[in-house]
C-alpha cells in the first residue's frame, strides 16, 4: 500500500505532480480558456462583492491560507485575513455577514476549525469549505466548498494535501479576480498555462532527493534550524520549519527574513543552519542582502534558488536549485525540497515519520 516507498510520507511528496494535476482536473483547460471550480459558481457573485475575506485553518492548512492571502489581494484585491481557528472562535473576533470565510482543512475534522466557521455561521457569514477529505464535517458544515482531491494523505506531516490546497486556492483566486475584473486577460492566460506546467515541474523538483539526502546527512544532528522567506515564499519557510519540528523533533523556526534583524539574528553562529527560500523574484535582490547578513554572522546557508542563479551559490554553502515558476505560483515548487529535507533528516534520526511522537493525523479535540 505504500506503493514501493518505506513510508507513506515519501509516498506521498512523490504522488504530486498527480495530485496536483488531480486538483485541477476538469477546473483548468488553459487552451480552452476553460477556468471554472463547480463549488463556486453559484457562489461567485458573494465573493465577486465580497469586501473581505476570513481564512481560517490550523497548521499546515493556516500556511496554505497564508499563500491565498497573497493570491486573493494581488489578484482579486480583496482583503484578506488569514486566522488560526483556535484563536479565531474565542477572541468575540468582527464577523459581518458580507464576509466570506474559507475553512481549509485537510481532514475537514479539525476541532478548533469547525467551531470556527459554526460561529461564523451564527453570524451569517457564508463559509466557503477547501476540504481533502469528502463528506466531512466540515466539507457538510460549509455553504459552499471545493474538494482538493489529494487522495487520502496518511502520513501524519501534511505533504500533497498542501500543495493541493495551494492550487485550488489558486484557481480560485483566479476566478475571481476574473470575475471582478482585477486581472488583466494576458496575465491570466500566461498564469492558466503557468498552471498547467506546475505538475511536470514538480517531477523535475523532486529529482533533487539525492542531493538533498546529502545534505540532510550533514545537517541532521544539529539542534536548531531557522527557514527564511520573503513574499510568496514566507509561509514556505514557516511550512518547512513546521516539518521539520514535527518529524525530526529539531527545534525549527521559520521567519520572513526582514524580520531577523528584529530579534533571530542574534541566534545565528557557526552552527546555526540558516535554508533561505531564495527563488527569482521581485525580493530576489533584497533576500540576497538577507543571506549577506547571515553570512557576515557565518550562520551555515543552505539557499532554494531558481536554476541558473550564478550569485547565491558564492555565497551558501549549500545551494539547491529549482525550476523557474511564476512568482505567484512558486510555494507549490519550493515547497517540495524542504519536504524532502525534514523526511530524510528524521529518518536518518530514527523517527517514525509517518507516526511522529504526540501527534494524531487529525486533531478532533481542541
Ligand atoms: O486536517 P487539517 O488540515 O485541518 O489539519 C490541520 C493541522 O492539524 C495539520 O496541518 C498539522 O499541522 C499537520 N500535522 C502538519 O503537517
Amino acid at each position: 500500500e505504500k506503493g514501493g516507498y518505506e513510508h507513506f510520507m515519501l509516498k506521498e511528496i512523490f504522488e504530486q505532480p498527480r495530485s496536483i494535476m488531480d486538483s485541477m482536473r476538469g477546473r483548468l483547460i488553459a487552451d480552452q480558456n476553460h477556468l471554472m471550480m463547480g463549488g463556486i459558481r453559484e457562489y461567485v457573485n458573494k465573493f465577486v462583492a465580497a469586501d473581505r475575506i476570513l481564512v481560517v485553518a490550523c497548521g499546515t492548512s493556516w500556511h496554505a491560507g497564508l499563500v491565498a492571502e497573497y493570491l486573493f489581494e494581488e489578484f482579486a484585491r480583496i482583503p484578506v485575513e488569514v486566522e488560526y481557528a483556535s484563536e479565531f472562535r474565542y477572541r468575540n473576533p468582527v464577523i459581518r455577514e458580507t464576509d466570506i470565510v474559507i475553512a481549509i482543512s485537510q481532514s475537514g475534522e479539525t476541532a478548533d476549525t469547525l467551531a470556527a466557521i459554526e460561529l461564523a455561521k451564527s453570524k451569517g457569514a457564508t463559509i466557503f469549505g477547501v476540504c481533502n477529505v469528502v463528506g466531512s464535517s466540515i466539507a457538510r458544515a460549509s455553504d459552499a466548498g471545493a474538494y482538493t482531491h489529494a487522495g487520502p494523505e496518511i502520513g501524519v506531516a501534511s505533504t500533497k494535501a498542501f500543495t493541493a490546497q495551494v492550487t485550488v486556492l489558486t484557481l480560485m483566486a483566479m476566478m475571481v479576480a476574473e470575475k471582478r475584473g482585477m486581472i488583466e486577460n494576458s496575465r491570466l492566460r500566461q498564469l492558466m498555462v503557468e498552471m498547467e506546467n506546475i505538475p511536470a515541474k514538480v517531477e523535475q523538483a523532486l529529482k533533487l532527493d539525492a542531493q538533498i539526502q546529502h545534505i540532510a546527512d550533514v545537517f541532521k544532528d544539529v539542534p536548531n534550524f531557522l527557514y527564511l522567506g520573503r513574499g510568496y515564499n514566507f509561509p514556505v519557510a514557516l511550512e518547512g520549519a513546521l516539518k521539520l519540528k514535527e518529524i525530526s523533533y529539531i527545534h525549527a523556526e521559520g521567519y520572513p527574513a526582514a524580520e531577523m534583524k528584529h530579534g533571530p539574528i542574534a541566534l545565528i553562529d557557526e552552527n546555526m543552519p540558516v535554508v533561505v527560500i531564495a527563488t527569482k523574484d521581485s525580493s530576489y535582490e533584497k533576500i540576497v542582502s538577507n543571506i549577506q547578513e547571515v553570512k557576515a554572522r557565518k550562520g551555515r546557508i543552505i539557499a532554494i534558488v531558481t536554476e541558473g542563479d550564478d550569485v547565491i551559490p558564492e555565497m551558501a554553502e549549500f545551494v539547491i536549485e529549482v525550476p523557474a515558476v511564476d512568482e505567484a505560483l512558486v510555494p507549490l515548487i519550493s515547497v517540495i525540497p524542504l519536504q524532502l529535507l525534514s523526511y530524510h533528516i528524521a529518518v536518518m534520526r530514527g523517527c517514525n515519520v509517518d507516526q511522529p511522537r504526540n501527534l494524531a493525523k487529525s486533531v478532533t479535540v481542541e
